[in-house]
């Protein structure tokens, strides 16, 4: 099966060829575009920016994607592209190129769920692949974890899904964003807060846990947030009188630990909430994914208290090259779906919608 994807949720376009079938997964061609110097200046996306910028990229990544695959169209067998949930204008230009193709190439067409991919997005490799067809690998708990979702799921098979819970608030890597943000770092804040939380005491500002001991998998960001500002607040007051050396080199020293200490609180709850639902949903195997599981400490951590109170269950974790947005995970997510469920393709050129707030449960 020859699947062609088109990712354009938020602010990267994406295009992907996979070559799938039963016991092979093959990535003939794969491109990103990332928006990331066009929004830096503004300190976050900006939607009009990002939908004239995907309308300007879209066509010559598909025609390269193409070409890097040596891939025809006539040879397509599905074209997959995320119809929701995301940006309303970026969603609409993935959408309507895809509709565009699928009726000029007559093929079949299907509107993915953005969650969907990044459930699926560990499996994209051959080994991976083998593995998630076993049936040893499930159930899974899934954790994805981006800059607009901080979700909790129970995946009975590669296929299902149910929703166990999800952020209240601010989403987690919406959080980091915010915290770097306050402390002027450039755009986008969660790595930045990652490299600097490395020179940092994780124990040095005691900071809330929220929801750690909650009964539910819910899951609350904006509390932390809150707690940083005013940290921050209490630690600059007096600075001023001190000299000038001695003030930068406690400052450089404060933006570290506090990027550690509020680093460390939202690896306690996200890994605190994801164990607790893979013991009590006995879990062969836990899944993180989503643009804040390129966090090494968030991977190490879970690996850990994996190691120490599931023994036996595996830790599925996507290449870093897709915990960001792309159109693999569309891809493959739209393949599973159509082969496991043995789904009519009801989406074609004529009917499929972007859908900005499209519940995957
Ligand atoms: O999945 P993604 O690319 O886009 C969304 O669907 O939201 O996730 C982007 C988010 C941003 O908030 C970014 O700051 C965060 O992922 N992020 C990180 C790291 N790398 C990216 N957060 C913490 N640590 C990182 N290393
Ligand atoms: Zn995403």
């Amino acid at each position: 099966m020859l699947i062609l994807g088109l990712e354009t949720s938020c602010d990267e376009t994406s295009v992907a060829i996979l070559n799938l079938n039963r016991r092979q997964l093959r990535l003939a061609g794969f491109t990103v575009a990332s928006q990331t110097t066009l929004h830096a200046p503004w300190g976050g996306v900006v939607p009009e920016l990002a939908a004239r910028r995907h309308t300007e990229v879209i066509v010559p990544l598909i025609d390269g994607t193409l070409k890097q695959a040596g891939t025809k169209p006539a040879q397509l067998d599905l074209i997959t592209v995320t119809a929701g949930p995301g940006l309303i204008t970026s969603l609409q230009v993935g959408v309507e190129t895809a509709k565009a193709l699928a009726a000029a190439w007559h093929k079949p067409l299907l509107g993915v769920n953005h969650i969907a991919g990044h459930l699926v997005s560990p499996f994209l490799s051959s080994g991976q692949w083998l593995t998630a067809k076993n049936k040893n690998t499930w159930p899974a708990i899934a954790l994805v974890v981006s800059g607009g979702h901080t979700e909790l799921y129970l995946m009975p098979s590669l296929a299902q899904w149910k929703l166990l819970g999800k952020t209240l608030d601010d989403a987690a890597g919406e959080a980091f964003d915010k915290v770097a943000k306050m402390l002027n770092l450039p755009y986008p804040g969660g790595p930045e807060v990652a490299k600097l939380a490395k020179e940092g005491n994780p124990l040095a500002f005691a900071l809330p846990r929220p929801m750690i001991n909650r009964r539910d998998y819910n899951f609350s960001f904006a509390g932390l947030k809150t707690a940083v500002l005013y940290t921050l607040k209490k630690e600059n007051q007096g600075t001023r009188s001190e000299a000038t050396l001695r003030v930068i080199t406690r400052r450089v020293k404060l933006v570290a630990n506090i990027c550690a200490s509020f680093q460390q609180a939202a690896i306690d709850v996200l890994v605190g909430k994801t164990i607790k639902a893979a013991r009590e949903y006995r879990a062969r195997s836990i899944i993180v994914s989503g643009g804040v599981s390129a966090n090494q400490e968030l991977r190490q951590q879970m690996r850990q208290r994996m190691n120490e109170s599931l023994p036996g269950a595996r830790l599925f974790l996507p290449e870093l090259k897709f915990t960001g947005d792309n159109a693999a995970m569309i891809a493959l997510a739209g393949a599973i779906q159509t082969t496991a469920r043995g789904r009519k393709l009801k989406d074609n050129w004529a009917t499929l919608q972007a859908k900005a707030n499209w519940e995957l449960w």
